[in-house]
């Protein structure tokens, strides 16, 4: 069996969407894909050598030059395998050894959803293999399950996406997940440019809720205005009114650096998407370094990828696609 489930970009509301504010989620053209074949015996096998990450941090500490590499971010998506493993054979009640094989199309660990589409694409490859056809709900809930518990606090955002693709709004109140799909009228140029992540997603949403314990009005005036933002950009979204998008990209971005959870290195990026003549850009995702993504006019979007290319490499131009999981047979 191979499942393989799609990225994601955070068009709105990250962060917000933990405390049960709306978000608007995209999936990408960008995939990971998972390999399942049972095994005679109960061993777990996992081959992830190609789970892609973004490559080596020089960083400069003390006049001392370091060098680390970003191989803790595939140990950490292994652990999103090994949980989505264990709560499906809890929630089918059968158990049975499996060889899985992972392959991304994207970075690991930078704010584009790699863990839940690991998760999600897992879940639907391993019960296909033991002969189960879960609905896409009970694949969703189960993705949610691996996030919250691999990372101590998550929203049903990202494996929602992984899972049903399109672009959604979703909120959630206790176990309920809302989600609408949104027709977008219009094409959006989107260019996604990722810089070193400094922080996890877990780091993140850890550091909003100590500031939220901290400062409680402050933070969730904060994070009320990043619902309000999201519903601004739900009609603009609809109508295909990218500038108004873009101006609401912007604000939301202000947003989320009030938040603390930009970096300097993102700001750079969202701001020369800017100066490059973008209509607006953000942060999406957890932020704390990771990925940032800027909406343009069609004609623009050559100069807007070149110029950012030279802030960082890694830099690609991507389009909403609206496939979720898929499960195929290898023979198919
Ligand atoms: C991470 O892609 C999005 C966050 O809102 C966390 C979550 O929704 O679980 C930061």
């Amino acid at each position: 069996m191979v499942a393989s489930a799609p990225g994601k970009v955070t068009l709105f509301g990250e962060h917000a969407v933990v405390y049960g504010y709306p978000a608007i989620v995209a999936s990408i053209d960008k995939r990971i894909y998972v390999n399942a074949e049972l095994r005679e015996d109960e061993k777990i096998r996992i081959n992830a050598q190609d789970l892609r990450t973004s490559g080596v941090i020089v960083s400069i500490s003390n006049g001392e030059i370091q060098i680390t590499t970003d191989y803790g971010r595939t140990l950490s998506a292994i652990g999103y395998l090994n949980k989505a493993i264990e709560l499906t054979s809890e929630y089918l009640g059968v158990r049975k050894g499996v060889s899985l094989e992972v392959r991304s199309e994207m970075p690991v660990g930078a704010g584009l959803g790699t863990s839940a589409a690991v998760s999600v694409a897992t879940i639907a490859a391993y019960s296909a293999c033991l002969g189960y056809e879960l609905s896409k709900d009970e694949i969703a809930r189960l993705g949610w399950e691996v996030e919250k518990s691999v990372q101590g606090i998550a929203s049903p955002m990202d494996t929602s996406i992984a899972t049903f693709g399109g672009v959604l709004k979703i909120w959630f109140e206790g176990n309920t997940i809302y989600r609408v799909p949104l027709h977008v009228g219009s094409e959006l140029p989107l260019v996604v440019s990722y810089v070193e992540r400094e922080k996890s997603t877990r780091d993140m949403v850890m550091w909003v809720k100590s500031l939220r314990d901290k400062h409680p009005e402050l933070v969730n005036g904060i994070l009320e205005h990043i619902g309000r933002t999201t519903l601004e950009a739900e009609k603009a979204l609809v109508g295909g009114d990218l500038r108004e998008i873009g101006v609401l990209m912007n604000i939301n971005h202000g947003l989320l650096e009030a938040l603390g959870v930009s970096s300097r290195r993102l700001n750079e990026v969202v701001h020369t998407a800017r100066m490059a003549g973008a209509l607006g850009s953000k942060l999406t995702g957890g932020g704390g370094g990771g990925a940032s993504i800027a909406l343009t006019l069609p004609d623009n979007i050559d100069i807007l990828t070149n110029v950012l290319k030279l802030v960082t490499p890694h830099v690609f131009r991507t389009n909403i696609q609206y496939e979720g999981v898929r499960v195929n047979h290898l023979s198919d």
